[in-house]
């Protein structure tokens, strides 16, 4: 059967590789084309796809490839801007990466966007594919370990990184339930950034959900390094660590340990080629409520931001959030938490090929 949608993938650097192996591996869907700014990473990403078109300049690809599926994976400040631009060629689809933006602002203008040109809205939480984060999320949903109480997740490396996937989890495992009030603690004494943009050395924060249950966020505190959460309800408990699920129930001795239906179907970059799939199904109408849609990439945003938000004003932060600017941006302009240390500096520099990234000329 010959694939029935066209993809192009706006930036083609290392997560565009995952999106490649999805696109690749799902038989209804083709990479007609790519783009990036920096000539090297499109002819390498090309050649690996066999990929037909290339453009330096997304727009002109959108302009020209009919495009039914597009693909946003460049740094995180360029998520909003190339998502809003990519709506008004009406693709289908638009799967962007994670985090969704980097202020609640740029989210609600993304899902606006789509909204008002037709436009399905995915963002590349895709971990929510994992066979392990949809048992967890079965078991919880029939009462397995009782109502959650508790959930505790500890990342390093940002919590706008890698800490959105544990935040995401959160919700996912709780069948989305969503927060009401987040109290927030950041420690900034370095002018650190990720993906081009301001985050924190440390931080931490408490997620009241609807629910009665608490979520705790950490990142680069306790060493721990959990993309899931430790779970604990009323009548058990659930350890969701990677792709991998152990839990505990009031009526059975020890760890139970979820075996996977495929076990050759566990790894990264699997999640990918599944939600390739869960897009197309999603265009044909089999499913209404895609379960990484561009809503429930918003509400980890706002948790994000909420956490910010209340280290800045030093109050537990009601949601809906009403402050749309990144609240770490403002605090930190309005000398609320001052870097001690000057210098900026990246996490992910190394990444960086060259003057041709656009996030670059701006402000540095
Ligand atoms: N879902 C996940 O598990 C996961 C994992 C890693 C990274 N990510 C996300 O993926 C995104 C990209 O990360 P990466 O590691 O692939 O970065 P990368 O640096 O490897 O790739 C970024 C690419 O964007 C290109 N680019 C920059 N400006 C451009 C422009 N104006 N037009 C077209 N292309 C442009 C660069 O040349 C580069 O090739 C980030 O938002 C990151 O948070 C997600």
């Amino acid at each position: 059967m010959a694939p029935k949608y066209r993809v192009g993938v706006i930036a083609s650097g290392r997560i565009a590789r995952e999106h490649g192996r999805g696109w690749a591996e799902c038989e209804h869907t083709d990479i007609v084309a790519c783009a990036d700014s920096h000539p090297e990473a499109l002819a390498s990403y090309a050649q690996d796809f066999n990929v037909k078109s290339t453009y330096l300049d997304y727009r002109e690809m959108m302009e020209k490839e009919n495009l039914d599926i597009v693909s946003v994976c460049s740094w995180d400040p360029q998520h909003a801007e190339m998502t809003v631009a990519a709506a008004a060629y009406r693709p289908k689809v638009i799967l962007t990466e994670k985090p969704m933006a980097i202020s609640l602002g740029e989210g609600e203008a993304m899902i606006i966007a789509c909204k008002r040109n037709d436009v399905k809205l995915a963002i590349g939480h895709q971990r929510r594919f994992f066979s392990s984060w949809t048992e967890a999320r079965r078991l919880i949903a029939d009462g397995a370990i009782g109502e959650v109480e508790r959930l505790w997740t500890g990342v390093r490396a940002g919590m706008m990184n890698t800490g959105t996937h544990g935040i995401d989890f959160q919700a996912y495992a709780m069948s989305d339930c969503p927060a009401e009030w987040v109290m927030g603690s950041v420690e900034r004494k370095t002018d650190h950034h990720i993906f081009g943009h301001r985050v924190e050395d440390r931080c931490c924060g408490l997620i009241g959900y609807a629910n009665g249950a608490t979520g705790v966020i950490e990142n680069e505190l306790s060493g721990k390094y959990m993309v899931g959460a430790l779970l604990y309800g009323t009548k058990g408990m659930m350890d969701v660590q990677g792709n991998s699920l152990k839990y505990m129930t009031e009526d059975k001795a020890g760890w139970q340990v979820f075996d996977p239906p495929d076990k050759e179907d566990t790894g990264y970059g699997n999640a990918f080629v599944h939600q390739a799939y869960g897009i197309c199904e999603w265009i044909e109408g089999k499913v209404e409520d895609y379960r990484g849609n561009g809503e429930k990439g918003k509400a980890a945003l706002e948790i994000m931001m909420a956490v910010y938000e209340s280290a800045r004003v030093h109050e537990r932060v009601q949601l809906p959030l009403q402050t749309r600017a990144n609240p770490l941006d403002v605090a930190v302009e309005e000398g609320r938490i001052p870097v001690e240390r000057p210098g900026w500096w990246d996490e992910r520099s190394f990444l960086v090929r060259g003057e041709g990234m656009s996030w670059m000329k701006d402000d540095k």
